[in-house]
């Protein structure tokens, strides 16, 4: 594990950014996990203006997305999901579209069988470089505390929080509750030979502390990226609170 902190929210962002064009530079044929909020879309959108000045060969690259709304059934208005905000910050700059362009099904017959298809395709394609944010009880995807880390792709019941950012910020109607999702799972996750979390704010700080200093435990889902071979994460200041003089760049305990 490695661990890098930013001065700033908008260093740690721009770093992601410079990340994802280092993948995309040295594997113009690669896959990228992507995931979507407050953290990740800034870095897209940087990584799309950075595009729009200075074009890169994304022609040949592919994303795969950790997760996505599934839509009530029977719902009358048009389907939620997470696609049209990853259209607008990263897709339609960089041309990313078609079979290129993942992330599970909003609206499928079978929800099952869409969680199913979506770990076969992501299997397929081999992510090379795993982005994620990581909520604020320390969640990867919908991945909430409790999730097995043997977890592969699958249907999961939105948490109360994850439900309130649904009703309030989307405006959806709470009478079609409760909401599920499709997401990767654990397992999934920890296939990426490169796992890149990040974290911005003092509200992620405990998340942070538990999942990179605490034990690794199912409670406490990103705490499972101290297994992997090639995890670093960035964080800004704010969120690196609990963590600093704890531990060193190469993710040594400091006594
Ligand atoms: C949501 C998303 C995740 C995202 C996480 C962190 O649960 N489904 O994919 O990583 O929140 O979001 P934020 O960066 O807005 O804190």
């Amino acid at each position: 594990m490695k661990i890098r902190i930013f001065d700033s929210r908008e260093e740690c962002l721009n770093a992601g950014a410079m990340a994802f064009i280092k993948y995309a530079l040295a594997n113009p044929a690669g896959t990228i996990g992507c995931c979507t909020g407050t953290t990740t879309e800034p870095i897209y959108e940087m990584v799309s203006e950075i595009y729009k000045k200075n074009p890169f060969d994304a022609s040949r690259l592919n994303t795969v997305n950790a997760d996505e709304y599934l839509t009530p059934k029977g719902y009358d208005k048009e389907p939620l999901n997470m696609r049209c905000d990853m259209q607008k910050v990263l897709w339609d700059a960089l041309g990313i579209e078609g079979e290129r362009a993942n992330m599970p099904d909003c609206n499928p017959a079978d929800w099952e069988a869409a969680a199913v298809r979506y770990e076969k395709r992501v299997m397929e394609l081999q992510v090379g470089l795993q982005m994620l944010g990581v909520g604020k009880d320390a969640h990867l995807g919908f991945c909430l505390p409790g999730t097995p880390f043997q977890s592969v792709s699958h249907v999961t019941a939105l948490s109360e929080e994850l439900t309130r950012e649904l009703v309030e910020d989307m405006g959806v109607d709470p009478k079609w509750g409760p909401f599920y999702g499709i997401t990767m799972g654990l397992k999934t996750f920890m296939m990426g030979k490169a796992v890149l979390p990040i974290v911005s704010g003092s509200h992620k700080a405990e998340a942070a502390m538990n999942a990179i200093l605490g034990p690794v435990t199912e409670a406490v889902p990103a705490s499972i990226l101290q297994l992997h071979p090639n995890c670093t994460w960035y964080l800004d200041r704010d969120a690196a609170e609990g963590i600093i003089g704890r531990i060193t760049a190469d993710g040594v305990r400091i006594k």
